[in-house]
């Protein structure tokens, strides 16, 4: 088992370059399987959960050659180019890679069978199976199909109008990919804007997309044009770095080339409302996706109440919001987060769990967690094989007195293998963040 070990860290200062987005990567990979032509994708995201899409591909059928430094190049032979996958398809620990495949192989004609992990495997797929059963798809699933292993026969789609009950990208996009491959106008329509990047690539691929406040749409049949385009820095990584430098006293970092799309970028306005101050510098917008350098510096932190909207632009980056808010001064109430629940662990149970064990007192509520600030105290704790929650730990660690060991850590690889490696980096000398273990 790889543990990884965090001491307390005396300031954290340099550059750090942010790693390929997650959520872009596995877009930019799928949408040039399916354009007509050559597409070459740059600054893709290598890590666990984007392999799970890379790999699945070539399954499909699809030639990916990859090229020094995360650039891909991808040969799409259009909506019709698949082929039947001689074998299950397994998206190991990501509900990316399994929701929006589901929506792509319900258009195709040919049997597939989705599975994924054990977290995975517990995870919700009604929200997808739902609607695209609705739009001609036959899907067989554990529970009625609420649960992969998935088996879907797809083709044969028509288009529909889905108010998806919650606010997600994965249906979203899955719905949206089901969409291009059926006749006439598929809207879906959410009850908070989620992330857009499905959108704002479709559009770049030449499909004919639109977006009216909540409602997005997709005209297909559609025929996508192949592209070269470059990935943004994954806001979500760079949140575990600004969180960092923010209760580390003397700290100063900047993180280049983040993408700041805003419908990620909750973290920067909370961590503002908690008195935080952070620059952002702009740089010319990559793949239709804004980006910018962040510039942080040690602030201290008051608690604030969050809910709404802002869970929803923010909802991967609760666990090291609430590593902050048990830093902070006073008290800080996190409402409307039940998606928590349903994440790769129950992220309000693993964080108020594990956040105890470091001496801070958390509340756990019905859609939410009431979180005392405080000091931490280093202890052994448990990443629930969650990245995010893993790496969270990680960040308590660097302010928490004394040692901070977090076990099950290799999870960190699903979206950020080189975490250990960066934050040993800025953390200068001493014992912060060493790796033990291995394969
Ligand atoms: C993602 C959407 C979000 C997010 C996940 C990535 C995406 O999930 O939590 O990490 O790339 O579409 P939901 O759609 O379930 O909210």
């Amino acid at each position: 088992m790889i543990t990884l070990k965090v001491g307390q860290a005396r300031s954290l200062r340099g550059v750090l370059p942010i790693p390929g987005d997650k959520s872009c990567s596995h877009r930019a990979l799928i949408l040039s399987a399916l354009a007509e032509g050559r597409s070459q994708i740059r600054g893709w995201l290598e890590a666990e959960d984007t392999r799970r899409t890379l790999e699945a591909l070539r399954h499909l059928g699809v030639t990916i050659a990859e090229g020094a430094e995360g650039t891909l190049t991808v040969e799409g032979h259009g909506l019709g180019g698949l082929q039947e996958p001689a074998d299950v398809l397994d998206a190991g620990n990501s509900g990316t890679t399994l929701r929006l495949l589901a929506g792509l192989l319900a258009g195709q004609p040919f049997c597939t069978v989705l599975t994924g992990d054990a977290s995975l495997r517990c995870r919700p797929m009604a929200r997808v199976v739902e609607p695209l059963r609705q739009m001609g798809a036959a899907i067989l699933g554990r529970q009625g199909g609420d649960l992969a292993p998935l088996t879907i026969q797809g083709g044969g789609l028509r288009a529909i109008t889905h108010a998806s009950p919650v606010a997600s990208a994965q249906v979203n996009s899955a719905v949206l990919l089901a969409g291009l491959q059926a006749a006439g106008r598929t809207t879906v329509i959410e009850p908070v804007r989620s992330r857009d990047h499905t959108e704002r690539m479709l559009a770049g691929f030449g499909a004919k997309v639109g977006v009216e406040q909540t409602r997005v749409w997709v005209e297909g049949p559609a025929r996508l044009t192949p592209m070269e385009l470059t990935v943004p820095g994954d806001f979500s990584a760079a949140a575990f770095f600004l969180v960092a430098a923010l209760v580390v006293e003397g700290s100063a970092l900047t993180l280049q080339n983040v993408g700041i799309n805003p419908t990620r970028t909750g973290l920067l306005e909370i961590l503002e409302a908690m008195g935080a101050r952070v620059k952002v510098r702009p740089r010319p917008a990559q793949g239709g996706e804004p980006v910018a350098d962040l510039e942080v510096e040690a602030a201290r932190l008051r608690g604030i109440t969050v809910s709404g909207d802002l869970v929803v632009r923010a909802i991967d980056e609760i666990p090291v919001l609430c590593v902050a808010a048990a830093l902070a001064e006073g008290e800080t109430v996190i409402r409307d987060a039940r998606e928590l629940r349903v994440k790769e662990s129950d992220r309000l149970a693993t964080m108020a769990a594990e956040l105890g064990r470091l001496g801070a007192r958390v509340e756990e509520l019905d859609e939410g967690l009431r979180i005392h600030g405080g000091r931490l105290r280093g202890a052994v704790c448990q990443s629930h094989g969650d990245h995010r929650v893993a790496m969270a730990l990680a960040v308590a660690g660097l302010a928490a007195e004394g040692e901070t060991v977090i076990e099950d850590a290799a999870c960190i690889a699903t979206s950020f293998p080189t975490f250990p490696a960066l934050l040993a980096e800025v953390a200068g000398p001493g014992p912060a963040a060493r790796r033990h273990g291995g394969p």
